[in-house]
């Protein structure tokens, strides 16, 4: 979601009070400790003393090398890519995926039914799957494949109608109704053309569009929980739409997820309307940010009195919860498992991962006879890190299973939340319900069940003392050796650790321990200053014995973002200038175990448009202890260098790149620009991206598109 030139956006709702980890340090370690302890432990002695080895996973970093010249920051109207590399539009929104539709007409005449078929808006999280001839999934192929990509949300300055959004205290019903068509998923089959280039296959029997108004099931430990059930679905067993669709992931089946972030730009509630709920439900509204008398930015629910607009109001105004969409908060927050192999089937809401701000839900290399685990997200400040272990263990011969493979691996299973200690440990915290007081006699919300955890994950995280973290955004496993990252992409509300504290605001901890202050600088040359950890890191962690599945791990900070010019104990991994970067969001392993970085930033947007950093990195425990800004304690990886961290591409103005899949072979990647031109308007656009790729000074409407980038040569990317 867009920023705006605030570095960090999303609302603070947790309240908590958990132990912090500064708490932890203090109980632990003394400052003086910590500080004497300074940078540059050798691994073997910090891992030691922790009683873990150093041992134990593959050198990432084997047989792959950075083999590009780093691409400079710079605040042009076009995606720049190394010397040799060539960019080209793979589809943008607007786009036709089938014949009978008119070509994007770049006047906001499409219709609104015209989205149920073309591309969507704010392309996000994306996933390539290789695709046979007789329509089956292999994780082998690269000339061939389906391509999932996310359509977040609806860039407001722009907003898909002739004139933009028409103003006003309610919202014409046919812009809601495009808008409601132009979010969600879109599948689409993709071919090689000339050379490692790709096109959309236009009219493939596989494009397909899921919408805020596709009809999808629920299945696992909330399916009919009360919760759930809505007018359409009085036994909560279904629900329409999925929605603000931000990250994903991917299953070894083959089959995509498909995540729903910021669901409250969508949902509204009434004033008035705690005094018709229970106590319990006014917590839980709470916790998850939906407070009484809360207009949703977007305001769907104020275009008519039909169904697709009215559900979209959480008021209860029925007799009953079958009676009108009090719940309707409860259907979104989710993860959405999607066949795109199977155009006809209907997505399935895995309500065993959770409810929350779900960024993405990313799994570790699946091991035959070992469950299937996925790492999630929550993202919003102060809010956690997730981890699901599926009951059943996994059978090769599950491939190509669709949604009934999808129902048994991850309709069962334990979910988990983080929490890091400062010593570099950290444990999974069961959220079972009937155990860890996680039942009916819980003094922050009172459990009835599975499906009462799952749906309110967030307090049941927060009664086990989870570790409030700085935004968690995208995950990704390193699929040479399993290790854990996740990006931490800002967080405003860390606060000088010297001072006390008010309401939400946190204190650094090990994890999330920088606090200092950078320097941002106006379009009209005043300057502003961004407090807190305007710019983000990245974490990473190393499950215990070698199992994925395991409860205790080892952890410390893989990058911390920065100015290349910081102070020393802010750019703490070394950055120079053909790696510095700020607020890292997206995050992938590609097939071949490079690591790409990409940036949704506010704080260093005086300087560079976002940008997309490719990485060797090594492994947890390969750098040492460290004091960051502010004075905390820490753990840090081994410092950047040109040759494991280097900038790879620069997106166009006002955008953020999100998103990034390459196929097997290494020589197609697909990337994505999210929101060009968010700070400009129809009147003054600020970018004209996509069409400003290859027409200097063009005046067309900027659009969110995927773009492909191959080499001249035909090699493989980034070596
Ligand atoms: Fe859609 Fe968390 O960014
Ligand atoms: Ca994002
Ligand atoms: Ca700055
Ligand atoms: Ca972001």
């Amino acid at each position: 979601m867009s920023e705006h030139n605030e570095y960090d956006d999303n609302a603070i709702v947790n309240a908590s009070s958990n132990l912090h980890m500064n708490d932890l340090l203090a109980m632990r370690l003394s400052r003086r400790q910590a500080l004497k302890g300074g940078v540059g432990v050798t691994a073997t002695v910090l891992l030691g003393g922790l009683g873990l080895t150093a041992c134990g996973g593959s050198d990432s970093a084997a047989g792959l090398a950075l083999g590009f010249a780093a691409v400079a920051k710079n605040k042009n109207d076009v995606v720049t890519v190394p010397d040799g590399y060539q960019v080209s539009i793979l589809h943008a929104l607007g786009d036709p995926m089938h014949y009978g539709d008119s070509s994007w007409q770049n006047n906001g005449t499409e219709t609104a039914d015209s989205y149920n078929r073309r591309i969507g808006d704010g392309h996000d999280g994306m996933y390539y799957f290789g695709l046979t001839e007789d329509g089956k999934y292999d994780a082998n192929r690269s000339d061939r494949g389906l391509l999932c990509v996310n359509h977040e949300y609806v860039v407001q300055p722009y907003g898909l109608h002739p004139a933009g959004i028409t103003a006003g205290a309610s919202r014409v019903a046919s812009e809601v109704e495009k808008e409601i068509y132009a979010h969600g998923v879109s599948v689409v089959e993709v071919k090689r053309s000339s050379g490692n280039d790709m096109s959309m296959v236009r009219g493939s029997k596989y494009n397909r569009r899921i919408t805020s108004a596709t009809e999808m099931a629920f299945s696992g430990p909330a399916k009919g929980n009360d919760g759930l059930k809505t007018k359409f679905s009085a036994d909560g067993t279904k629900t329409r739409g999925t929605n603000n669709n931000c990250a994903n992931g991917y299953t070894p089946w083959g089959t995509y997820l498909t995540c729903e972030e910021n669901w409250l730009n969508v949902v509204g509630r009434a004033a008035g309307d705690d005094a018709l709920r229970t106590a319990k439900e006014v917590v839980s509204l709470k916790r998850y940010g939906l407070t009484e008398n809360r207009k949703s930015p977007y305001l769907w629910d104020t275009a008519g009195s039909d169904d697709l607009f009215a559900r979209w109001s959480s008021s209860v105004v029925g007799a009953s919860a079958a009676d009108d969409y009090r719940n309707t908060a409860n259907n979104f927050g989710w993860v959405v498992e999607i066949d795109p192999f199977n155009n006809t089937s209907m997505p399935v809401k895995r309500t065993a991962l959770g409810r929350f701000n779900h960024e993405g839900a990313w799994p570790a290399p699946a091991v035959v006879g070992q469950p299937i685990v996925i790492y999630q997200g929550d993202d919003a400040r102060n809010e956690y890190i997730y981890k699901f272990v599926s009951k059943a263990l996994w059978s090769a011969s599950d491939v190509n299973g669709g949604l009934a493979a999808g129902a048994k691996y991850l309709d069962e299973g334990t979910l988990y939340v983080a929490k890091f200690s400062a010593d570099g440990t950290g444990t999974w915290l069961e959220l079972t319900h009937g155990k860890n007081g996680l039942d009916a006699s819980n003094a922050l919300y009172a459990f009835e069940n599975q499906g009462d955890v799952v749906i309110n994950a967030r307090l049941a995280a927060d009664s086990l003392g989870a570790t409030k973290m700085d935004r968690p955004e995208w995950g990704a496993v390193n699929p040479l050796n399993g290790e854990a990252y996740m990006t931490l992409t800002n967080n405003s509300n860390r606060v000088d650790p010297t001072a006390t504290p008010t309401g939400s605001q946190l204190k650094p901890d090990a994890a999330n321990p920088r606090y200092y202050t950078d320097t941002y600088t106006n379009a009209d040359n005043t300057t502003k200053t961004n407090k807190g950890n305007p710019h983000g890191h990245i974490i990473r962690w190393k499950e215990n014995a070698g199992s994925v599945a395991a409860t205790q791990f080892a952890w410390d900070i893989y990058l911390f973002a920065a100015e290349n010019n910081a102070a020393a104990d802010v750019n703490l991994s070394g950055l120079t200038a053909v790696n510095d970067f700020s607020s890292p969001d997206g995050l992938y392993f590609d097939p071949r175990g490079m690591l790409w970085i990409q940036t949704d930033d506010g704080a260093y947007t005086d300087v560079t448009n976002c940008m997309m950093l490719a990485a060797v990195p090594g492994k947890v425990g390969d750098g040492g202890k460290a004091t960051a800004a502010g004075g905390t304690a820490t753990i840090k990886g081994a410092n950047a260098t040109p040759d494991s961290v280097r900038r790879f591409l620069v997106g166009p103005k006002d955008c953020e790149i999100t998103g990034v899949a390459v196929t097997p072979d290494g020589k197609t990647m697909f990337c994505n620009v999210q929101h060009p031109g968010e700070n400009g308007s129809l009147a003054t656009p600020s970018s004209a991206w996509p069409d400003s790729q290859t027409s200097a000074g063009s005046s067309k409407r900027p659009r969110s598109a995927t773009f492909i980038v191959t080499r001249k040569d035909g090699g493989a990317i980034g070596v």
